[in-house]
């Protein structure tokens, strides 16, 4: 049962930084995502500021460096200034999304505290549905105010002197799409709208990296965004999530295969605008973009409908088994292959809803998906390498092996994480590198490997064993360097310098 492939990477061709803020989260207030997820001011598992403990620990373990708040559709109907302040006197208003009451014990200062505490960049998503450019722009005096004025005082008053300094911000969300409390806009009223709430946030913050709303399934409206407001966007959103139409695996992995062409599609735009603007009106008392725009994927995951476990439709409580995990680490290796374009990604979501960690109030587990998402953050390098891979079919226009390569910062390891989707057979791979310098030749392979004993196997409470880990090293044989795969695995394997 066991079939060949080869994959071949030139050492000496670095394809692109892979940015760190790849390896992103999001939390949105969705069912028990924040409140009974990440933050319980009522259970014994917490800290005096209600964040669970054990939680944050499997959080940490991710190490995100970047963590999105407060939606997603959420923001929709979100006004941050309910969210603020002594608790008791927070408003709680009905989740017009979601279902549910939300009592706002868990707002901007509480999200900037959980990012200090798990080493994240905030990343914050302002209301454009039904709150003004204005409401916006005194969030980010709020957060980054130093000055003698009215929000920035307003922070100091609630406790915390210093700002917070948000970077990143996000101007709306999918607003391209009806919902409830949204509305389907036309994309010339997203440019408008956004323009005003580019004007007066950044007159409030000059140095904000600026997200905007792009549509990976219509090309059209994010030219149409990028054609108006190129001069002022850092990152254009896409969201990429798999919804498999049936429970088959084949579907499942075919479906995540098939956003390699949104991306292809996405960077071929992006071209078109120039790396940095040079004819940006001076009248406006804040510069234009100085970098490539990039491409923010700032919710991406596996909507497996099946295998929901919440108590609604709504609550998106999936359980992962150990094929959406093999899923998971074909998305990073695609991100990892686009690295040139992909500035951001921000798996959605964290805790509970759409997560690889579970929490109830007896305690927390990691579902079958921490392991890839885990093991990317742990091992990538700090460059791509474009790998060629040579890979036996699993099933009509699906390839065994999924590949993509890096290298570290100084060059002494060279990274390939390969994921064998085929389940039914080990494949041997030739690795090959070109121009492999002689450093190396004395050196080692390390090889860790993760494989379940079937594509169901899942975890839960108290039973977190489904997925297994293997280590072995060997020494480099530059001519001959295999690596034999087991079925359904994700493998990382690094070439070491001695
Ligand atoms: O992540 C759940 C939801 O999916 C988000 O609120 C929305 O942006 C997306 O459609």
């Amino acid at each position: 049962n066991l079939r060949q492939a080869s994959v071949t990477v030139d050492a000496g061709q670095q394809a692109g930084l892979i940015s760190p803020l790849q390896y992103g989260q999001f939390i949105e207030h969705l069912g028990r995502a924040v409140t009974g997820g990440i933050y319980d001011e009522h259970s014994a598992l917490s800290d005096q500021e209600g964040f669970r403990t054990d939680v944050i620990e499997k959080v940490k373990e991710l190490r995100t460096p970047l963590l999105r708040y407060p939606g997603g559709t959420f923001t929709k109907i979100y006004h941050w200034e309910d969210g603020v302040g002594p608790k008791s006197d927070r408003k709680k208003r009905k989740n017009l999304i979601w279902g549910g009451i939300e009592d706002n014990h868990f707002g901007t200062a509480e999200f900037i505290s959980y990012c200090r505490k798990i080493g994240a960049e905030p990343f914050l998503v302002v209301n454009m549905a039904t709150g003004t450019p204005e409401e916006a722009a005194n969030w980010v005096e709020y957060c980054n105010g130093t000055g003698d004025t009215y929000y920035a005082n307003l922070r100091r008053s609630h406790g915390f002197k210093e700002p917070f300094n948000v970077k990143y911000w996000g101007i709306g969300n999918e607003e391209y799409a009806e919902t409830d409390a949204g509305r389907d806009q036309e994309v010339q009223q997203y440019i408008k709208d956004t323009w005003l709430f580019v004007k007066l946030m950044k007159l409030q913050d000059p140095g904000l990296k600026l997200v905007l709303v792009g549509n990976q399934d219509d090309t059209e409206w994010s030219r149409q965004v990028l054609e108006k407001l190129n001069p002022v966007c850092d990152f254009l959103a896409i969201h990429l999530y798999s919804i498999p139409a049936d429970t088959s695996y084949n579907t499942l992995i075919k479906s995540i295969d098939q956003f390699e062409k949104p991306l292809l599609d996405m960077e071929a735009l992006l071209s078109k605008f120039p790396a940095k603007v040079t004819n940006f009106n001076s009248w406006y008392r804040f510069p234009a973009r100085t970098a490539p725009i990039q491409l923010a994927v700032d919710e991406w995951g596996i909507w497996d409908i099946h295998s929901n476990r919440g108590k609604g439709l709504f609550q998106m409580e999936y359980q992962y088994n150990w094929s959406h995990a093999l899923g998971v680490a074909t998305f990073l290796n695609l991100f990892q292959r686009h690295s040139s374009s992909v500035g951001m990604a921000t798996w959605a979501q964290t805790v509970n809803v759409l997560a690889p960690i579970m929490a109830d109030s007896t305690g927390s587990y990691r579902q079958t998906i921490f392991a890839p998402l885990k093991a990317f953050r742990d091992f990538s390098g700090k460059y791509t390498l474009k790998a060629t891979t040579i890979s036996p079919d699993m099933a009509t226009g699906i390839k065994a092996l999924d590949v993509s390569s890096s290298i570290t910062d100084q060059g002494k390891q060279i990274v390939f994480t390969i994921v064998n989707r085929d389940a039914a057979h080990a494949i041997n791979t030739a690795i090959k590198v070109d121009h492999l310098p002689n450093a190396f030749k004395k050196g080692t392979i390390r090889q860790i490997t993760w494989s379940a004993g079937n594509l169901n196997a899942v975890n839960t409470y108290g039973h977190e064993n489904a997925v297994s880990m293997k280590e072995s090293r060997r020494k480099i044989s530059p001519d001959h360097m295999n690596a034999l795969l087991a079925p359904a695995s994700f493998t990382v394997l690094i070439l070491e310098q001695p």
